[in-house]
């Protein structure tokens, strides 16, 4: 296996680790027994989940090239002895990268629609006395609003330095006998009493690239109350066919044609666009749910759906949504019509590399991938 960026990874299962001296560390795993350096006990810990080789050299916090360098030889001798297994598609991997840069959490602030949806759907949905977890606190904006809403206690997790600035955020604001801000990542957490009610937002362009549902099921597995109730309670992923507007060649009077055979060979482009930009796109059919997630939240990673096409054009890309319900009167979309201009969401744009003519009435079948390492989507007439 090729290592990226994006390839996922976990530990295997059963591992023996054994420190046989100061720098050396003996591992036994289903292939045999292997000697590895010391660096790679952190590697160990990092790939207890499934995670992408990305995240975690993110998350190492190497200071150059050649130690990045480094660290993936060790994770490509750590594969080749069985340590470690390719992963099967869970998208936990983005979840956290960019979100140490101050500047995306005050986009995210900015983005009133999505932040006030956020609250009102906790000040409806928290019962006064009961204990809240927020999942991926950032700047703690959620935790405030849920201990505003009488939560007697608020758990506001975050994997990121944010937490630290949340733990501020709580003191400035006289809530810090209330929420307890605790940094780390949901998934290794343990608290001491269940939760009645699970807030996260921690929803990507592509909903799901975040981690959301296998942290939201992790949630509900370890730590809520039965019957316990998540802001968000619905997730739908949503699928719409466009035809973009005409090529750029010839506004340069230049043959680009190669270009998309070039892209053609590279694997499918996938872009993002701002849904006010995608609106004066031409949509061909109507939208179609491709995922309706909530709880238990299992993860969702490919299907195949048909669509009918109702105006005459050429399909030439694939724009994903999202709607998520956060209480019965707040639901956030990230849908090209009904995105807030303050929306800080993009549209993730899968382009084909070769156009479909379509006519009214026509049956498409629209089969998408989101695992990272595919992150496809294939449309057949
Ligand atoms: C999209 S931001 C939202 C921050 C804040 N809740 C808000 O609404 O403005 C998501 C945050 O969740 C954190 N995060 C994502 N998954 C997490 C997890 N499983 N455990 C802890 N933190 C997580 C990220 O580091 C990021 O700061």
């Amino acid at each position: 296996m090729k290592l990226q960026d994006s390839s996922l990874l976990r530990r295997s299962s059963p591992l023996t680790v054994v420190l046989d001296g100061p720098d050396r560390v003996s591992i036994t795993s289903p292939l045999g027994v292997f000697e590895f350096g010391r660096e790679v006990m952190p590697l160990l810990a990092m790939f207890a989940g499934e995670m992408s080789m990305g995240a975690a050299m993110e998350r190492l916090q190497l200071a150059n090239s050649r130690e990045w360098e480094a660290s993936a030889e060790v994770l490509r001798q750590m594969l080749e002895s069985g340590v470690l297994l390719p992963g099967v598609g869970s998208l936990t991997e983005s979840a956290g990268v960019g979100f140490g840069d101050p500047e995306v959490h005050c986009r995210m602030l900015a983005d009133r629609t999505r932040t006030n949806a956020y609250i009102q759907a906790l000040q409806t949905l928290v019962v006064p006395g009961e204990v809240v977890l927020d999942l991926g606190t950032g700047s703690g904006v959620l935790a405030a609003a849920a201990a505003r809403a009488g939560a007697r206690k608020v758990y506001a997790v975050e994997q990121g330095p944010a937490a630290e600035w949340a733990e501020r955020v709580m003191l400035s604001n006289k809530l810090d006998s209330q929420v307890e801000v605790i940094r780390g990542w949901s998934e290794s957490l343990s608290l001491p009493e269940p939760v009645d009610v699970v807030v996260s937002e921690t929803l990507g362009n592509q909903p799901f690239e975040e981690g959301i549902l296998a942290s939201l099921a992790d949630a509900g597995r370890r730590l809520t109350r039965p019957g316990a109730r998540f802001i968000p309670s619905a997730i739908e992923l949503l699928a719409f066919l466009v035809q973009t507007p005409d090529s750029v060649q010839e506004d340069y009077g230049l043959d680009l044609s190669c270009l998309s055979e070039w892209s053609e060979q590279a694997g499918q482009r996938r872009g993002l666009a701002e849904p006010q930009q995608v609106r004066d796109w031409t949509f061909l059919a109507q939208e179609v749910a491709l995922a309706r997630v909530q709880s238990p939240w299992d993860g969702v990673w490919e299907g195949e759906t048909s669509l009918q096409i109702d105006q005459e054009g050429r399909v030439d890309a694939v724009v994903m949504a999202f709607r998520a319900e956060l209480s019965p009167e707040n639901t956030i979309s990230t849908c090209p019509f009904e995105a807030s201009r303050d929306c800080h969401w993009s549209n993730p744009v899968y382009w084909l590399a070769h156009p479909i003519e379509v006519r009214p009435g026509q049956i498409l079948r629209l089969h998408w991938d989101l695992r990272r390492n595919a992150q496809a989507v294939r449309l057949e007439g």
